[in-house]
């Protein structure tokens, strides 16, 4: 079976990306990652990238006229390395048509709690401050709204009396990089099909 392509975006450090390279590496999914690009110049996930191999590119949206511009400019590199998903991994702007027409239904990303509570900035924060017992993550398919598109995969946590907003964080990362791979994995079999608002997997 060939291997499915991913790009991923990502705007910091880039520990799912990590996740998501080893789990390539490893042979536990059928994907490979072909291009990393960032909004970020120095962001360490372009660093891990280069480490790895894998094409590594800084595009700066202040250098385009407007986000348009900067989106198609992204979409172009991503079709260039033929991309077939692309991976949202702490890609800290919202997605727009321009990337979303190019790869219809092929834009996922991951975000730290369960949606459709607390999304947009500070999930784990916000949920802290909301006094939830149980928080997570959620790969979700990317439409334009924020953390609005179809899920695909949860996976919970909970929330104890002693936790910061960092220990939270730190539970629910170890989540995140076990579950999109997983996600990946499913998208990469041919076994995630999107009913409205539902994502069904088959099998
Ligand atoms: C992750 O916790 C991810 O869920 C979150 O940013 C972090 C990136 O960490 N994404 C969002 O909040 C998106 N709304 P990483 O760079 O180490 O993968």
């Amino acid at each position: 079976m060939s291997l499915l392509r991913v790009g991923v975006l990502a705007s910091g450090r880039g520990s799912n990306l990590q996740a998501i390279i080893d789990a390539c590496r490893e042979g536990k999914i059928p994907a490979q990652v072909v291009v990393v690009l960032s909004d970020k110049e120095g962001a360490f996930a372009l660093t891990r990238a280069a480490k790895e191999g894998i094409p590594a590119i800084h595009l700066n949206p202040q250098s385009f006229p407007g986000k348009e511009e900067y989106e198609r400019a992204v979409s172009a590199v991503l079709k260039d390395h033929r991309v077939e998903l692309v991976c949202l991994a702490g890609y800290m702007r919202l997605v727009g048509k321009t990337i979303l027409d190019a790869f219809p239904n092929r834009v996922i990303n991951i975000h730290p709690a369960l949606l459709p509570a607390f999304p947009g900035l500070h999930g784990q924060r916000q949920a802290l401050e909301y006094g939830v017992r149980f928080s997570g993550c959620t790969v979700h398919f990317v439409d334009e709204g924020c953390d609005t598109g179809p899920i695909i995969l949860q996976a919970v946590v909970p929330v104890l009396d002693t936790d910061t907003e960092e220990t939270l964080a730190a539970r629910i990362l170890e989540q995140e990089h076990r579950l999109y791979p997983e996600a990946i994995k499913l998208f990469a079999e041919g076994r995630l099909k999107i009913e409205g608002r539902r994502v069904l997997i088959k099998n």
